[in-house]
């Protein structure tokens, strides 16, 4: 289940995204906004992250203008590692090296193209599992 989440700057691009994973047969919640009309990234960066350390849901996608609020609120919740992509090279290095479970999108910055082709490589791309990368992971989360 991957949880998704934007604020205006960004609601275009999830329902983009939306539409992608409905093709490809992907269970998704969406947790707003619901409008276009203006809205606060940090309530919807809050929302999608505690699914995501609750295990409601196994990752999710958060989108806002640049993709760089959004993220910030969602890292505050202790266990996420949210990352801003704008490429599929990051896109796999953050799920190889950082285990991320948030991708996170500037809906501004990023067409709507690349932004699939890089939500399928964040999807796709397992953790590696490598020792070093574990132990940098947990010497994050020991803070
Ligand atoms: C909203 O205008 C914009 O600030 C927001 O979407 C995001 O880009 C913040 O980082």
């Amino acid at each position: 289940m991957i949880a998704l989440g934007s604020d205006h700057g960004g609601y275009e691009l999830k329902q983009e995204i939306i539409s992608h994973l409905e093709s490809k047969g992907i269970a998704y919640r969406d947790y707003g906004s619901f409008s276009p009309e203006p809205a606060d990234y940090p309530e919807y960066a809050h929302i999608v992250a505690h699914a995501v350390v609750n295990g409601e849901c196994e990752k999710g996608i958060l989108i806002c203008g640049t993709g760089i609020g959004i993220s910030i609120a969602a890292n505050k919740v202790k266990g996420i590692r949210a990352a801003v992509c704008t490429d599929c090279f990051t896109a796999e290095a953050t799920r190889l090296h950082n285990d991320a479970n948030i991708l996170a999108l500037g809906g501004r910055v990023v067409g709507p193209g690349l932004a699939l082709k890089i939500v399928d490589t964040f999807l796709n791309t397992p953790f590696s599992g490598e020792e070093r990368h574990s132990r940098r992971i947990s010497k994050i989360e020991a803070v």
